[in-house]
């Protein structure tokens, strides 16, 4: 045995194809999320970054190639099973429970356990968003649409999870609440959570990442140090406004 043998990445990605139906979306993907980092995946509209994700977490399971999660082969493994194993996805426009107030939405974040914790961690969660406190008796359903991300990103971290993906938790919101987003993003990376992170803010994005994979048209066309990627002329020119 090598005791010096490399830490394996939380999740690996290998050499999947994913189909809607006729519809070849992703072409022999493979990517790697290495524990403690912050990984993005960025791309223009339609390239498929929220396949991808969907056929990680099970919600669109890939017809080849496979998912490996925590060294344990999850490929096709249905949703709950994966929330289960701490593979946990913030999705696209936030699905929080618009008539359950803010704290029952956090507090149904941890379903899956039954340490005693939970009472800690939603301390932590109203302290990360402050906003978060101030709302808590409110329904859900009244907040503006980036106390509901806020809210979104809670809920998901009230389970603790072992690997965070996050689809666009931009999209759509204001520049200043968007910079408080990525503020988060910054503390939790520091904290060493896990983080796979879709965006088409590309620029935003290539700032905090650790690395980053280039989606085009269903394929990994590049992918790097986001400093480089940052200073690479057809990425510039194709996702950062030239
Ligand atoms: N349910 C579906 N049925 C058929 N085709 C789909 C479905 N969902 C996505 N697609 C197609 O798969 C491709 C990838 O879509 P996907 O939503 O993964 O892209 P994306 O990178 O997340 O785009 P966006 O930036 O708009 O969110 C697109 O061509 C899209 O039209
Ligand atoms: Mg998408």
């Amino acid at each position: 045995m090598n005791d010096k043998a490399p830490d394996p990445p939380l999740l690996e990605v290998q050499n999947i194809d994913v189909f809607y139906g006729g519809i070849h979306a992703i072409k022999n993907v493979s990517l790697a999320v290495p524990r403690g980092q912050l990984t993005a995946l960025i791309g223009a509209n339609g390239a498929g970054k929220t396949t991808t994700l969907k056929a990680i977490c099970g919600l669109q399971p890939p017809r080849n190639g496979m998912v490996v999660f925590d060294r344990q082969n999850i490929t096709g493994f249905a949703p709950h099973r994966c929330v289960e194993h701490g593979l946990v996805l913030c999705p696209e426009g936030r699905r929080i429970f618009p008539d359950l107030t803010v704290d029952e939405n956090l507090a149904l974040g941890a379903y899956t356990r039954n340490d005693a914790e939970i009472a800690g961690d939603m301390q932590g969660m109203r302290d990360l968003f402050p906003i978060l406190k101030e709302r808590a008796t409110q329904l859900a359903g009244t907040l503006s649409g980036g106390e509901q991300q806020m809210l979104a990103l809670g809920r998901a971290l009230m389970s603790r999870p072992k690997l965070l993906m996050l689809d666009e938790p931009s999209l759509g919101l204001a520049p200043l609440i968007i910079d408080r987003i990525f503020e988060v993003l910054k503390e939790l990376k520091s904290r060493r959570v896990t983080i796979l992170l879709v965006e088409q803010n590309a620029r935003k994005a290539l700032e905090i990442a650790d690395h980053a994979y280039v989606l085009e048209t269903g394929r990994v066309v590049n992918q790097g140090d986001p400093k480089i990627l940052l200073r690479d002329d057809t990425v510039m020119k194709a996702y950062l406004g030239g």
